[in-house]
């Protein structure tokens, strides 16, 4: 997640787009027929989130995205079920817009904004080549058969642009959730297709029995060529947002739940149009995901947004990470900064053809838990599966960063005896996952990038406190997550 100065631009579009809404007002359809049988219910650091279910006068039921933005959008408690696959990128007529229609939906019909193009503005961004245009310019001669000058202008507007382009699509595929809300899937159908549900100040939220598909990002941004991207867009999205219960969830790059692969885009540049899945920052607090899979997708959990956040972060950011199955994320699951991380039996699952460490990272998969600045991680009854080349490797379960602070160290608590369970990597025992974090901080402070004493491994300061279940072993957290995580059939 990233958000930027635009924001005020952002909340603006989006206000007319809610105006345009409220204008032609759809009847929403009031809903009493069959619910799905979840059985869970809130716990946690979530554990007091009602969302909308304390309404009982206010259920609805949405089957596409006209409904679902004015659905979110009501002022009050509400549940709303989702109905089928919902396309974040249907346009009210009806049309499934694609990048080049937020292009030319932006501004009135003529806008210069409309010369906007990808590969254009990509290379504007080179200063080799634009130098080639200019020599074209100063010969008087054609570039590449147009016309140089005014090939030169339109690559100097391109950055200027982009911003604009992209606001149009995030209009479009942004759907902001208010105080109070209960999204529901009706039944393992129900999807977010391309949707960027954002909650941002808001309280109280259910979202439950769904499959989450991010949007694409059609303007990304390069940070450094060929792979490293600036692209918006979570599935889900947490910004100063409080009591948030996410549950039974399935999280991936697109429906078919396949990883998918960046666009090449000459002269190699690698496109990564994703974000994160669930991205949390800005002094988020009291949030539990739970029961979850997350599926195929290279950056998922991100908790906490960077040091720019620590002051509203700190104190905050309490997370309960439960009975979740991460198969192929190839990092973050989660990240953490700044907070409280109780990460409780979950599953791991990963590809690893990277060796040991991260010397040479050019597979997909990179680690699970990424501990830090000040992070406070309790890591418990969690189970680890991996293939590939290093199917035994345990040096990626764990990595370090921004651990530069020996008066706010990072704190790490691993439960691994028991009543807790004993640590398994395909099955087979992990002698101590104490010692592979131990490892892995050494591992970062021989190679400079951390500093000894800014992790410290100790359950002192922690609360070993009640968990929904208590498990015998391995197997038995395999076999509950296994059967209690994602959509209900
Ligand atoms: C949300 O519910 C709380 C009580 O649970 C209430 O105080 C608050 O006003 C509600 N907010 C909205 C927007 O309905
Ligand atoms: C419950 O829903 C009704 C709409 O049916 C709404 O008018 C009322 O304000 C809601 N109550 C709460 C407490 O949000
Ligand atoms: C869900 O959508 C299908 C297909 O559009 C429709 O036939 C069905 O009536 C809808 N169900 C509800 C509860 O709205
Ligand atoms: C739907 O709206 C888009 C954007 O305004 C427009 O480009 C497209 O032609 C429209 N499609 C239909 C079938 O009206
Ligand atoms: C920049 O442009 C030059 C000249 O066209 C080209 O050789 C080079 O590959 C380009 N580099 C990038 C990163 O696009
Ligand atoms: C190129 O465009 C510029 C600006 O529109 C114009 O002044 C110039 O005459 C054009 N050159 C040619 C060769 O057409
Ligand atoms: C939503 O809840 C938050 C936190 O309780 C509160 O600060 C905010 O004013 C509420 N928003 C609305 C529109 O009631
Ligand atoms: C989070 O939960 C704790 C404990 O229930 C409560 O004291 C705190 O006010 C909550 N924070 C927010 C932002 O709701
Ligand atoms: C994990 O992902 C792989 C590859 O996408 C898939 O074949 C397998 O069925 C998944 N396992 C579970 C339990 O979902
Ligand atoms: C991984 O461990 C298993 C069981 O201990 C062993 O049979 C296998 O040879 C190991 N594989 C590699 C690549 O080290
Ligand atoms: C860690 O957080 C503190 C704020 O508490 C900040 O001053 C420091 O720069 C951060 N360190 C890193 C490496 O990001």
């Amino acid at each position: 997640m990233r958000h930027a100065p635009e924001d005020t631009f952002d909340t603006m579009i989006y206000t007319l787009l809610l105006l345009a809404a409220a204008g032609n007002a759809l009847a929403l359809t009031e809903y009493s027929g069959p619910v799905p049988k979840l059985s869970h219910m809130p716990f946690g650091f979530a554990g007091q989130a009602t969302g909308g279910s304390t309404n009982v006068s206010a259920v609805y039921v949405v089957s596409n995205a006209a409904e679902l933005r004015e659905a979110v959008a009501l002022p009050y408690a509400k549940t709303i079920y989702v109905n089928g696959t919902i396309q974040g990128n249907q346009l009210p007529n009806g049309t499934l817009a694609k990048c080049q229609d937020y292009i030319d939906m932006t501004g009135s019909p003529g806008s210069a904004v409309h010369g906007f193009n990808f590969e254009t503005y990509l290379l504007s961004l080179n200063a080799t080549y634009v130098s080639l245009v200019e020599q074209a310019i100063a010969d008087n001669v054609p570039f590449d058969g147009r016309n140089a000058t005014e090939y030169r202008t339109l690559l100097g507007h391109q950055n200027g642009y982009r911003p604009v382009v992209a606001a149009t699509q995030k209009a479009q595929v942004g759907f902001k959730l208010t105080n109070n809300t209960s999204l529901v899937g009706l039944d393992a159908n129900a999807a977010l297709n391309g949707i960027n549900l954002y909650l941002s100040s808001v309280n109280n939220i259910w979202i439950r029995n769904l499959k989450l598909v991010p949007p694409q990002d059609c303007f990304p941004a390069p940070e450094t060529f060929p792979s490293s991207w600036n692209a918006l867009y979570d599935a889900v999205g947490l910004v100063t947002a409080s009591n948030v219960w996410v549950d039974n969830c399935e999280l991936q790059d697109q429906l078919s739940g396949e990883y998918v692969e960046p666009d090449i885009i000459e002269p190699g540049w690698q496109v990564d149009r994703f974000d994160g899945l669930f991205d949390c920052e800005d002094g988020t607090d009291n949030v539990t995901f739970s029961h979850n899979i997350v599926r195929n997708h290279h950056k998922s959990l991100l908790l906490g947004g960077g040091t720019k956040e620590a002051d509203r972060d700190l104190g905050k950011m309490h997370f309960t990470i439960f009975g979740n199955y991460f198969n192929g994320s190839a990092s973050r699951n989660p990240l953490m900064r700044f907070g409280s991380f109780d990460i409780f039996s979950n599953v791991y699952k990963a590809r690893n053809d990277n060796p040991p460490r991260f010397g040479d990272a050019n597979a997909v998969f990179q680690y699970h838990l990424g501990i830090y600045n000040q992070s406070r991680v309790q890591v418990q009854d969690n189970v680890f599966l991996q293939y590939g080349a290093f199917p035994n490797d345990t040096s990626r379960i764990f990595t370090v960063g921004e651990a530069a602070l020996l008066d706010r160290p990072a704190r790490v608590c691993i439960r691994e005896t028991p009543p807790h369970v004993p640590p398994t990597m395909n099955g087979v025992a992990i002698a101590s996952l104490h010692q592979v974090m131990a490892d892995t901080v050494d591992f970062f402070v021989d190679s400079g990038k951390a500093v000894e004493g800014a992790v410290v491994l100790t359950c002192d300061g922690f609360q070993d406190y009640e968990v929904p279940k208590v498990f015998e072993d391995s197997e038995d957290v395999l076999q509950y997550v296994l059967s209690e995580a994602g959509q209900v059939r």
